[in-house]
């Protein structure tokens, strides 16, 4: 994308996931700002275990390799600013706004989820140099045209995943949105190189993660709790309001639950 530093774009028909081969890539030495798209995957990742499925030719699949000088404790803005970045695109293509639910989902305004977020890095990562920081690669799957209604899903979908095709009721032009995206990466990708440009993607996070303020489920591995989400901490955490004080979330899933009527 001319303008950014997204210049070495890989375009796959079929990879297995295109978060693993650009994590290879970033082993291999590959440079900030590799991008990896797909047509179709074959074992498409997904955050906690879970696959990640879509019809070949039908949603956007893609990664970023990051290498942003990232304090440790900060490193979820860089799958924070992708999420941003995708909202960004589908407002400025279509002229819908999207909610983003913790940690990263996109969700349509129907609270249908649109679009999931995967961040993955090594454990042992290589030291950071040139004012670079080790490489994080960031993923996400976009429903665009698919479903096309709720009869493509599977029954355990329908009411929690929709598309940009469902949504505006007609197909969507998959390119325009992932230049769109690309686009408005750039920038908050080039804020987090500093104090001020982070402390912005931190207030644009909270101000577009529509779980703040909502009553939540957690679920976690082996149990789960209810409250009211509070605050996402400066480490990216989620702070929820339970009877007994607060609790604070690293990892697991969270359901919006109903506002009491
Ligand atoms: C989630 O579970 O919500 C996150 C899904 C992330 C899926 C995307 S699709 C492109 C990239 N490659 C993968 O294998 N996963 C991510």
């Amino acid at each position: 994308m001319p303008g950014t530093r997204f210049t070495d774009i890989r375009r796959f028909d079929s990879v297995d996931s295109t978060n693993r081969y650009l994590l290879e890539e970033a082993r291999a030495g590959a440079d900030d700002g590799v991008v990896a798209v797909a047509e179709h995957q074959s074992a498409g990742r997904g955050r906690l275990g879970r696959r990640w499925e879509a019809p070949a030719g039908s949603n956007l699949l893609l990664s970023v390799l990051l290498r942003p000088p990232l304090p440790a404790d900060q490193r979820y803005l860089a799958s924070a600013v992708v999420a941003l970045a995708a909202t960004d695109a589908v407002g400025a293509v279509l002229s819908i706004e999207l909610g983003i639910k913790w940690p990263n989902d996109l969700l349509a305004s129907d609270g249908r989820k649109l679009a999931g977020v995967l961040a993955e890095a090594d454990a042992v990562a290589p030291e950071p140099s040139g004012g670079l920081g080790p490489p994080i690669v960031v993923g996400i799957g976009l429903n665009v045209n698919w479903p096309a209604s709720d009869a493509d899903l599977p029954a355990d979908l329908v009411g929690v995943a929709t598309s940009l095709q469902q949504q505006m009721g007609r197909s969507v032009d998959r390119g325009e949105v992932f230049e769109a995206l690309l686009l408005a990466l750039e920038p908050r990708v080039g804020a987090l190189g500093t104090v001020s440009g982070r402390t912005g993607q931190v207030q644009d996070f909270r101000a577009r993660c529509t779980t703040i303020g909502h009553p939540v489920r957690v679920e976690l591995a082996d149990s789960w709790f209810e409250g009211t989400a509070l605050d996402v901490s400066p480490e990216g955490h989620l702070v929820v309001e339970v009877d007994d004080g607060q609790r604070s979330v690293v990892a697991g899933d969270v359901v919006h639950v109903r506002r009491p009527s």
